[in-house]
């Protein structure tokens, strides 16, 4: 590129189309997404995660026979391998954080053959993989936490299973329940920053696991996926609605952000936060949360969106997905250390959905940089350095 061609950078690929897609759909102004061709209210309280995985990879909800095979294909495929185990125990005495050790644990599956540079669209094989996540998931968190592992159930679906294996007691219903929900709303959400990387990783002919690890990487970080944790801790930080007013205008006099708010692409509320709050309303209602929090954290977002509109007036800084992520999760019982993870158990139906999609276009990404540094450049021996 001639440096004297004027070309505008666009910062954080803000605007910027880079896939045609069939599984998502976000629309910011209008606060909705679909996935699939439905949207999201419309199932994401009564499907269960594996039928809304069925959707994504397939385009529809799938018959009772289709389900009960996915069912069982993922159900048998959930143990893991010995080299899986052996490298998650020797995180867990490092303590090493969960997403970590996802990210490393996905990696040890390559051990089983994925070395190929292209699985092209055999969905057995990322079946075998997202059937192993939750498990790896589960193993790392009681390993971490000085337990036992918990063998998978295979007579379980993959919220009841997941639960399961955290807990080492059968789920209650209405804790499935909402955990499906909460799986249903995160499976796909567009390019966000994850679901770019798996393609970018796709679109070069790399491997499923390489694109899944690339993936949860982006995926960590607190301006991503990483938020809920931080998001329940500055409520419990709070602790009593009189403190939320002045607790939220120090960190933003400070300059600093409130997890769980914001959105690149959504300027009105985020559809999934409704989805999730209403899943959380179930809970209370059928007396499976705590009033008290609950009460709580509806104090703290009204407070937080009124002070981000007098701190940052514009820029139409709404509730995102982890705010309520973050109250849901806690309500079934899961600690702040695998909000994280879990929102990649899901999302590893649309990184797969993605990884698939992207390799039938055939096509590299490869956007392009501004070079903005000196051009006159004259070697120095180093001894003249
Ligand atoms: N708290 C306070 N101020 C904020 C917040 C926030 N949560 N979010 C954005 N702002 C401010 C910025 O400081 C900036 O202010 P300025 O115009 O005075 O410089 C303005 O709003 C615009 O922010 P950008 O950084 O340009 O917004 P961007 O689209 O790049 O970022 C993001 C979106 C990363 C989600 C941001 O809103 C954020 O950091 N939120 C908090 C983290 C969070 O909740 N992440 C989860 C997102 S959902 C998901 O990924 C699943």
């Amino acid at each position: 590129m001639s440096s004297n061609v004027k070309v505008e950078v666009k910062s954080g690929l803000e605007g910027v189309v880079a896939a045609d897609t069939l599984l998502s759909s976000v629309d910011g102004e209008a606060g909705e997404l679909i996935i699939a061709g439905y949207p999201l209210d419309e199932f994401a309280g009564k499907a269960t995660f594996e039928e809304t995985l069925h959707l994504l990879w397939n385009g529809s909800f799938p018959t009772a026979g289709q389900l009960d095979h996915l069912h069982s294909s993922l159900a048998s495929n959930r143990s893991l391998p010995d080299a899986t185990k052996q490298l998650l125990n020797a995180a867990a005495k490092d303590q090493v954080s969960t997403m970590d050790a996802l990210r490393m644990g996905i990696d040890t599956l390559s051990l089983e053959g994925s070395s190929s540079p292209s699985v092209g669209d055999d969905k057995s094989y990322a079946l075998r993989l997202m059937a192993r996540i939750p498990t790896i998931i589960a193993f790392y968190h009681r390993a971490r936490t000085g337990q036992a592992p918990v063998e998978p159930d295979e007579s379980l679906g993959e919220a009841a299973n997941y639960l399961y294996m955290l807990a080492g007691e059968r789920p209650d219903d209405e804790h499935v329940r909402a955990l499906d929900t909460y799986l249903n709303t995160v499976i796909d959400h567009g390019l966000n920053a994850s679901t770019f990387t798996a393609r970018v990783i796709a679109s070069t002919a790399s491997d499923l696991v390489s694109a899944l690890v690339g993936a949860v990487g982006a995926l960590k970080g607190p301006l991503h996926g990483g938020a809920p944790g931080p998001a329940l801790d500055m409520v419990f930080e709070i602790g009593s609605p009189e403190r939320a007013e002045p607790y939220i205008r120090e960190k933003l006099e400070r300059g600093e952000r409130l997890m769980g708010f914001g959105h690149r692409v959504y300027k009105v509320r985020d559809p999934r936060a409704d989805v999730l709050a209403d899943a959380a309303t179930r809970l209370l209602e059928r007396g499976a949360a705590d009033a008290s929090l609950y009460d709580l954290v509806r104090h703290v977002e009204q407070t937080a969106l009124r002070l981000l509109e007098e701190y940052k007036p514009g820029r139409r800084l709404q509730t995102n997905v982890e705010f309520y992520t973050a109250l849901v999760l806690h309500t079934i019982g899961l600690e702040t250390e695998i909000f994280t993870p879990t929102f990649a158990m899901s999302r590893a139906a649309g990184w797969t959905a993605h990884y698939f999609e992207q390799q039938a276009t055939g096509r590299i990404i490869r956007p392009q940089s501004i070079y903005s540094g000196k051009h006159d450049g004259k070697w120095v021996p180093i001894a003249e350095r």
